[in-house]
C-alpha cells in the first residue's frame, strides 16, 4: 500500500524531468504492487483467474454442462514441486466458465505429491467417474479413482477419492516415475472396461499398456501393450479415440466394435515436447493398435497434432452436439520471473472439433462453432488482390482480439520454387531459411499479425507453394521471429506442411486466432495447425495491427477474407464461492 501511494506521488514529480528509465522502473514497482494482467492475458482462451496451469483434464459433457479440468498449482505461478490439483470449472457454452473450487488435491497418501493427469468416463447409469495419476508419498506413480460426491449436484462440486486407491499399483517392471496419465475408459464387446495408461518398462522402452477391469475398482493388466514405441521412448496423455468414416464430420463415443474400427491415437512424447497422431486400427478382442499401412512405428514419425507450441492434448465425446472436442496446453515462452510476475501461466487452445478428413490418413482440427458467439464487428473483403511485395492493413478490427478468415487463391503454379530432395524433413527449418521477408515464387504470402503501426513487430502466418518430384508441395509458417522486440523469449519460427492437393484446389484457406500472446493458426481448413505464443512490445504504447502480405513474385488473389473483433469471453473471472 505505501509503496504504492510513494510511487503514484513520485510519478507525478517526474512527469516532465525524469529520464525514460525511471519512468519504467516505476511502472515496474506498480506491476509488483498490484498484479498487472498487461497486454499478455487472453480473453477467450481458457486461464484460470490466476496461477499455473498445464495439461487439460477430464473433460466432459454431463447433466448438461460441460466439466473442464487442469492441472493447477493453486500456490504459485509455476509448476513448483509438482505437487499439483485438479483445478475445474463448469460452462454451458465451451465458451464462458465459471471457476469452482479444485476437484482434488493432493492429500492422500496414494496421491501425497500430486494429483496428475487424468481423464473423465461417464458409467453407464450415468455417473462419472475420473481415473488419475497419483504421485504416492513414496514418490511413486499409481492410478486412483475418484467419484463426485453427490451426483446430483449439477455442478459436481465436491470429488471423493475412495480408501481402497490406488486401483492400479506401480507394476514391478515400470519405472516409479514413468507410469501415468489414464485415458478415458470404454468397454469391449466383451463387457470389461479398458483403459490406457503410459509407463516407460525397466528396458527403457516407452509404452501404453491397457488395464482391464468388470467394477472398474480391480484392473488387470493385459500381456501385450496397446503400442510401443521403442525408439521415442517415455510418452504421456496417451488419447485413443474412434473416428468417423473419412470425411464425416460427427463425433464417436468409444463403442463396442467389430474389431475393425478405424480410431486415431494420440501421443504425446516427452523427448520432443511435442504431440503426435496416427490413424489406424483398434483391435478390441486383442487389445492392441496398429498404425494405418505405410505409417511407421515411431510415433516421432506421425503427423503433428499442432506444429507450433502445443502439448498434452485431450479430447472428449461431446454428447450435446456429437463431435469430438480436443484441447491442448500451450505453455509461456518467456523468462519464468516475467509470468511469476504476471501470476499466471499457461493457456489452453480454443476448444477444436476433430474429425477424419475425406482423405482418411488426417485429422481436421476447427475452432468449435461456439466461438463464432464472440464475433462483433466484421470487416469483409471480397475479390481483392494482394500485388508482389505488396503489404494491405485490414482496417476496422481491434488486431489484438480477433478472428481472420482469408481464402487465397494462385492464379499460376509455374513460378513455384524447387524444394531441395531432402527439403520435405524439415518444416520448421525451412520455414527459418525462407522466412516471410525471402521473397520466393508462389508466396510467402499470409498475415501479419499482432503487428506494431511500424511493422517493427510483427507475427507473419503463411503459405509458400514448392515444386517436388513433379508435384506441389505447401508449407505453412508461423514466424515470430519479429514479432517482439525482446531477445528473452523464446520466439522460432514454426513450420509444418499441408497435405491437400493444391494443383486441383488452386486455392488456400487460412483462419487465425488472435488473442494478446495467442496466435492459433488453422491451415488449408484445419490440415495444418500452428499454436504460438508471443510478447510484443508494442502493446504496452499502442493498438496491435492486421495485414496481408505477399513476397511471391505474382500476385495473389484474396477470394475472400473476412475479419471480426471478438468480445471477450467470461473465463474464470468469478468463483462460485
Ligand atoms: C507443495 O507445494 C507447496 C507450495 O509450493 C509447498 O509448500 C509444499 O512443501 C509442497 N508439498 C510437497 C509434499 O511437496
Ligand atoms: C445432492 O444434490 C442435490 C441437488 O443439488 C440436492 O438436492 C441434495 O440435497 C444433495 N444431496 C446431499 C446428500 O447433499
Ligand atoms: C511395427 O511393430 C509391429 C509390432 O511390433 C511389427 O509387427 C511391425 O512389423 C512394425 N512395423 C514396422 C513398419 O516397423
Ligand atoms: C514451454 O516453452 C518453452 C519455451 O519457453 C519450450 O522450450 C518448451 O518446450 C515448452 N514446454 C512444453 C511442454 O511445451
Ligand atoms: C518482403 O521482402 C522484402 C525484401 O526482402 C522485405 O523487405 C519485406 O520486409 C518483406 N515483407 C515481409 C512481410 O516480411
Amino acid at each position: 500500500m505505501a509503496g504504492l501511494r510513494l510511487a503514484a506521488a513520485a510519478f507525478h514529480l517526474c512527469l516532465l524531468l525524469c529520464p525514460s528509465s525511471s519512468l519504467r522502473r516505476l511502472y515496474d514497482d506498480e506491476a509488483e504492487s498490484t498484479p498487472r494482467h498487461g497486454g499478455f492475458r487472453t480473453a477467450y482462451h481458457f486461464q484460470p483467474a490466476k496461477n499455473w496451469q498445464n495439461d487439460p483434464n477430464g473433460p466432459m459433457y454431463h447433466g448438461g454442462k460441460y466439466h473442464f479440468f487442469y492441472q493447477y498449482n493453486p500456490h504459485g505461478a509455476t509448476w513448483g514441486t509438482g505437487n499439483l490439483s485438479w483445478g475445474h470449472s463448469v460452462s454451458a457454452d465451451l465458451v464462458s466458465w465459471t471457476a469452482l473450487h479444485t476437484a482434488l488435491d493432493p492429500d492422500s497418501p496414494f496421491d501425497a505429491n500430486g494429483c496428475w493427469s487424468g481423464s473423465a468416463t461417464i458409467l453407464p447409469d450415468g455417473r462419472p467417474a475420473v481415473l488419475y495419476t497419483g504421485i504416492d508419498a513414496a514418490g511413486n506413480q499409481v492410478q486412483n479413482v475418484a467419484f463426485p460426491k453427490n451426483a446430483s449436484d449439477p455442478l459436481l462440486r465436491e470429488w471423493v477419492k475412495p480408501g481402497y486407491n490406488p486401483v492400479i499399483p506401480l507394476p514391478g517392471d515400470v519405472e516409479h516415475d514413468s507410469f501415468r496419465d489414464p485415458s478415458t475408459a470404454w468397454r469391449g464387446r466383451d463387457g470389461l472396461w479398458r483403459v490406457a495408461v503410459a509407463a516407460k518398462l525397466d528396458a527403457s522402452v516407452g509404452s501404453t499398456l491397457i488395464y482391464r477391469s468388470k467394477d472398474f475398482l480391480r484392473w488387470e493388466r493385459n500381456a501385450a501393450p496397446l503400442y510401443e514405441s521403442p525408439a521415442a521412448g517415455m510418452v504421456e496423455c496417451p488419447d485413443l479415440f474412434p473416428v468417423a468414416e473419412p470425411g464425416h464430420q460427427n463425433g464417436l463415443d468409444y463403442a463396442p466394435s467389430n474389431g475393425a474400427a478405424r480410431h486415431v491415437l494420440k501421443l504425446s512424447v516427452m523427448a520432443t515436447l511435442q504431440d503426435y497422431y496416427v490413424v489406424g486400427w483398434y483391435d478390441d478382442a486383442a487389445d492392441t493398435f496398429a498404425p494405418a499401412a505405410g505409417a511407421d512405428n515411431d510415433s516421432r514419425t506421425w503427423r503433428r497434432l499442432d506444429y507450433g507450441h502445443v502439448y498434452a492434448s485431450k479430447s472428449f465425446f461431446d454428447a450435446r452436439k456429437n463431435r469430438r472436442v480436443l484441447w491442448g496446453w500451450a505453455n509461456e515462452s518467456d523468462p519464468e520471473a516475467d509470468y511469476v510476475a504476471r501470476g499466471w501461466s499457461g493457456v489452453q487452445t480454443v476448444p477444436r472439433k476433430v474429425w477424419l478428413d475425406r482423405d482418411g490418413k488426417q485429422l481436421l482440427q476447427w475452432p468449435i462453432e461456439e466461438i463464432e458467439t464472440l464475433r462483433k464487428k466484421r470487416v469483409q473483403l471480397l475479390g481483392t488482390k494482394v500485388n508482389a511485395g505488396g503489404v494491405n492493413e485490414i482496417i476496422g478490427v481491434a488486431g489484438s482480439q480477433a478472428d481472420v478468415e482469408v481464402v487465397f487463391e494462385i492464379p499460376a503454379l509455374e513460378g513455384a520454387e524447387n524444394l531441395e530432395p531432402n527439403g520435405l524433413l524439415d518444416p520448421q527449418k525451412l520455414c527459418g531459411e525462407k522466412g516471410a521477408s525471402v521473397p520466393g515464387g508462389v508466396g510467402p504470402f499470409g498475415l501479419l499479425v499482432l503487428a506494431s503501426g511500424d511493422l517493427h513487430e510483427h507475427t507473419s502466418v503463411f503459405f509458400r507453394v514448392f515444386k517436388h518430384d513433379g508435384k506441389y508441395k505447401v508449407l505453412m509458417c508461423a514466424d515470430l521471429t519479429r514479432s517482439t522486440t525482446r531477445v528473452d523469449v523464446y520466439k522460432p519460427p514454426y513450420g509444418g506442411f499441408v497435405d491437400m492437393d493444391i494443383q486441383k484446389t488452386r486455392s488456400i484457406s487460412l483462419r487465425t486466432l488472435i488473442d494478446h500472446s495467442v496466435v492459433e493458426s488453422f491451415g488449408g481448413g484445419g490440415r495444418t495447425c500452428i499454436t504460438a505464443r508471443t510478447y510484443p512490445m508494442h502493446v504496452e504504447m499502442s493498438n496491435s495491427h492486421l495485414y496481408m502480405f505477399n513476397n511471391g513474385t505474382g500476385s495473389v488473389k484474396v477470394s475472400k477474407l473476412e475479419a471480426w473483433e471478438l468480445a471477450t469471453a467470461t473465463v474464470n473471472v468469478a468463483h462460485d464461492g
